[in-house]
């Protein structure tokens, strides 16, 4: 098939070199010059392992291409994704304005029956909104459908999730549409879920707001067990063992962000309260996910009798998980904001996310260091806030030497409790039995 994807941020960028691999033609097509004039250069905007050389590979081979020519994309092709972002906007619903100015522009060039597919999170109504403004701005006769197709990539692992997704969702109007679509997607072997557009659309935030929901019930029980001396580790193992509940989204840490997980979660509360319905789990977890921080900075604070003046800390990760550099509503940049306002004096490092951190943190931190045993250097205490691997193999002898105060706070819960212990630093994690 001849696919464009608009916007090429971190999901069109992997949609698109995805399909281009499966053998499709794909434009790929962004407003941001400067985006597209990388991408045309070779050089990724965002870091995702295996994505240069996805992309590098099928441009070499003439399936991939880059445009900041939206109508053109569209013109060129029989279906078209639209990818583009939908952030939350003050209210906490999303703003759609990004995804109305698409349809338009597809309105404006549709030279030819065309399939219109909604990847990017829509709240309940969006897909028959576009619909309706495609048909009202038509200028010709092209007869279109539009089709809701969610996405569920994970940032760091996009590229496998692309090719390992668990199911795929699609919604429409057209029986026909939803053949066609659903043919892109046969080779992966997995069920083909065929809705209407607003059960579709409702999948997405539903699926989303339930692993938030894991991630706040889990911090729950973490408190739990620092009161009871547990450890929320092996509770979660417990747990997991059972099929019907799982092992994944039960890390206990210092709360979800992402730019994904606190804008669908808002999102979906305001689609329910719209609905003139008060979503009370999903209010409990929002707050138990906004408390999850606190709880964290509490540990450090104490351990420090109350005072973080005069006191330099490591903070080991600014991304807001591992394997990406992206800081979008990441707990660990709001966690070095809060420690630096109770006094703290920081030294972070991340391996992806420094530089983006950096912007965003400016002179709030005073070391911007090298790797971690660089941050590490003279600090009375070590904070893990992103869960990189590299971390978790840090070798603590060489941290021994040049550390002042021999103290972890893992917020993360990378580390073995007792395995810490033994090599002479003093451990906090969350819900590992210390309070
Ligand atoms: C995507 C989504 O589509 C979002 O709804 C979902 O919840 C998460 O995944 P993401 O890829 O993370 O968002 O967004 P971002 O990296 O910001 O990329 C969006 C791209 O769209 C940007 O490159 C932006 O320049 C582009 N864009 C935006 C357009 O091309 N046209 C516009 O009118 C607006
Ligand atoms: C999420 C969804 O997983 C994906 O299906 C959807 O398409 C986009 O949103 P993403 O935001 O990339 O993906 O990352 P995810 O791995 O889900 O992590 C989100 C946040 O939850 C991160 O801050 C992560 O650190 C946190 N998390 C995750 C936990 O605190 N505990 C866990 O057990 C899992």
């Amino acid at each position: 098939m001849k696919i464009a994807v608009v916007g090429t941020g971190y999901v069109g960028l992997v949609t698109g070199a995805v399909f281009a691999d499966g053998g499709h033609t794909v434009i790929c097509a962004d407003i941001n010059e400067k985006k597209i004039e990388l991408l045309k250069k070779g050089i990724m905007p965002i870091y995702e392992e295996g994505l240069s050389d996805l992309v590098a590979k099928n441009v070499c081979e003439k399936r991939l291409s880059f445009t900041t020519n939206v109508g053109k994309a569209v013109k060129d092709s029989n279906v078209v994704f639209i990818v583009v972002g939908t952030p939350s906007n003050q209210s906490g619903s999303a703003d759609l304005s990004a995804v109305w100015v698409v349809a338009k522009t597809i309105a404006d060039n549709l030279n030819g029956y065309k399939i219109i597919v909604t990847k990017s999170t829509v709240p309940v109504g969006t897909n028959e909104r576009i619909k309706q403004i495609i048909k009202d701005n038509l200028k010709g006769r092209a007869k279109f459908d539009v089709v809701s197709n969610p996405e569920f990539l994970r940032e760091g692992t996009a590229i496998f999730d692309a090719n390992n997704v668990d199911r795929v969702v699609l919604g429409s109007d057209s029986k026909s549409a939803l053949s066609k679509i659903a043919s892109l997607y046969t080779h992966l072997n997995v069920p083909i879920l065929k809705s209407d557009f607003r059960s579709a659309e409702l999948i997405k935030y539903a699926s989303n707001a339930f692993l938030a929901t894991k991630i706040s019930f889990i911090n729950e029980i973490a408190r739990i067990c620092d009161r009871a001396k547990a450890d929320v580790k092996t509770v979660a193992d417990g747990m997991g063992y059972d099929k019907r509940i799982v092992r994944s989204f039960l890390n206990s840490g210092i709360g979800y962000g992402g730019s994904c997980f606190p804008k669908d979660v808002e999102a979906l509360y305001r689609t329910s309260s719209d609905q003139e319905y008060d979503f009370r789990l999903l209010r409990g977890v929002m707050d138990v996910n906004e408390r999850q921080k606190y709880f964290y900075v509490e540990k450090i604070v104490n351990f420090f009798e109350g005072n973080l003046s005069g006191k330099t800390l490591a903070c080991l990760g600014t991304a807001f998980k591992n394997n990406t550099d992206d800081i979008r509503k990441s707990v660990a940049i709001e966690v070095i904001k809060i420690l630096r306002g109770e006094g703290a004096k920081i030294r972070v490092f991340d391996p992806a996310a420094l530089e983006n951190a950096k912007a965003e943190l400016g002179n709030d931190v005073i070391y911007y260091a090298k790797d971690a045993y660089d941050a590490i250097e003279g600090v009375d205490g070590i904070c893990i806030l992103t869960e990189w691997r590299e971390f978790a193999e840090l070798d603590f002898e060489k941290i021994r030497k040049v550390v002042k105060g021999r103290v972890l706070f893992d917020g993360r819960n990378i580390f073995d409790p007792k395995t810490v212990e033994k090599l002479g630093f003093k451990y906090f994690g969350i819900g590992r039995g210390l309070l």
